[in-house]
């Protein structure tokens, strides 16, 4: 059965975590939806990972929009999260819905975007419009420039305004909030906090669900990995099977571990 915002509020509720995904191509998309993760995050890691920028920065609601579409064609189960990119929804309320319309028309089921408190107005007009919106707090790699670097978000007196962010896009009506790169034990505050999912990457295992991008758990990116990572090709003989184990050992609270997580 396809996975739905409905879905995914009731794992948590039930405690059955949940398992996202990057992809960015149809061979890809067929194969993370044939292993049951729950949701493809067309993320704007495609300026890295397929475009080998250094951020993601450069990428453009078209190419988005491109990737969204070949990754919509390889699912049936899976729910798809288009990604809006940089410079596609902070100028007003009414550019963020002409994007996300944009996604919506190339297949996603769902939007995300970065921000906390500050994007507030902008979720809460997508969804008075029927749009499903996934806020993204922490480290937000489009602001890396502003941020000094990808680096550990949310410690000593920072913890606060997280979690007023993850308060704020809630009540916005957010239905799930990706949390990167922040402290384990302030990942578990807010999902302790919130009636919404947390998904986490760099946060810890107390999060709802996990998300990794996919060339990076495949050990494939030529770069190095962050440290919250984990290259799951080891000990698999195939993809399949390394994302088959990727989604076990999230359901069975395996990954992250210890040596995946910041304090
Ligand atoms: O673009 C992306 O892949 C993301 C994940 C790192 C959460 O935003």
């Amino acid at each position: 059965m396809a996975v739905t915002v409905t879905t995914m509020k009731k794992m948590k509720q039930e405690k059955d975590k949940i398992t996202w995904l990057t992809a960015y191509d149809y061979s890809f998309a067929s194969l993370v939806d044939e292993q049951g993760v729950d949701a493809i995050l067309v993320g704007d890691s495609l300026g890295m990972v397929m475009q080998g920028h250094e951020t993601p920065v450069p990428v453009t609601i078209e190419q988005s929009c491109y990737h969204t579409e070949c990754v919509a064609r390889g699912v049936s189960n899976t729910m798809v999260v288009g990604d809006l990119p940089f410079g596609s929804y902070q100028t007003s309320k009414e550019q963020a819905y002409e994007n996300a319309v944009k996604l919506m028309r190339s297949g996603a089921h769902t939007v995300k975007l970065e921000g906390g408190e500050l994007q507030v107005e902008t979720i809460q007009f997508l969804v008075e419009r029927g749009i499903a919106v996934c806020a993204h707090i922490g480290l937000t790699p489009q602001s890396v420039h502003q941020l000094g670097g990808f680096k550990v978000q949310g410690r000593g007196a920072a913890a606060n305004q997280l979690i007023e962010d993850a308060l704020a896009v809630e009540q916005a009506g957010a239905f799930a909030v990706v949390l990167e790169a922040v402290p384990q034990s302030l990942a578990e505050q807010i999902t302790q906090k919130l009636s919404i999912p947390t998904i986490g990457i760099g946060a810890g295992p107390a999060c709802d669900g996990q998300v990794l991008v996919l060339q990076d758990m495949l050990g494939i990116y030529p770069q190095k990995s962050p440290k919250f990572c984990k290259n799951y090709m080891e000990g698999a003989e195939t993809i399949q099977q390394a994302v088959g184990n990727y989604v076990a050992e999230v359901k069975e609270g395996m990954f992250p571990a210890q040596e995946h997580c910041f304090n």
